[in-house]
């Protein structure tokens, strides 16, 4: 049974559109599913602070739900305290044991949004992510 959170917000996603002209934008694949999330990040003036964040995506209640839940965390943040963000804090954030599999699902959000922000910063190579 999932936590009442999580299909609140997978049936009802906060954040959810593109922006038009993103500072970073990027895609992330489950390949075991097909499932996926496109995150689009907006950044202050200061080039580091996460001013909007929006995300597009198709898939199951955990991946859909963390990637929702994970826009309003970013909101705020800076790209240095995203990119030191890891599985327990998603977990936190869902508040539920998940399984290894479930967990794929579940850091598919934070791994887009961190590989978005590595390529931003020339750190890494335009290629899709995918939770492998
Ligand atoms: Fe595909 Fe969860 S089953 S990401």
């Amino acid at each position: 049974m999932y936590r009442q959170q999580i299909l609140d917000h997978y049936k009802n996603p906060r954040n959810y559109g593109e922006l038009e002209d993103p500072d970073i934008e990027h895609v992330g694949e489950n390949p075991m599913c097909g499932d996926t999330i496109k995150m689009f990040v907006e950044l202050a003036d200061d080039g580091d602070t996460i001013e909007r964040v929006r995300f597009v995506g198709d898939g199951c209640a955990i991946s859909q739900a963390s990637a929702s839940m994970l826009s309003g965390e970013l909101h705020g943040k800076s790209l240095e305290t995203v990119e030191a963000m890891d599985r327990d804090d998603v977990a936190d954030m869902l508040g539920v044991e998940l399984s290894p599999m479930r967990i794929k699902c579940a850091v598919l959000a934070e791994k887009v949004a961190q590989d978005a922000i590595a390529i931003h910063k020339g750190e890494a190579d335009p290629v899709e992510t995918t939770t492998e």
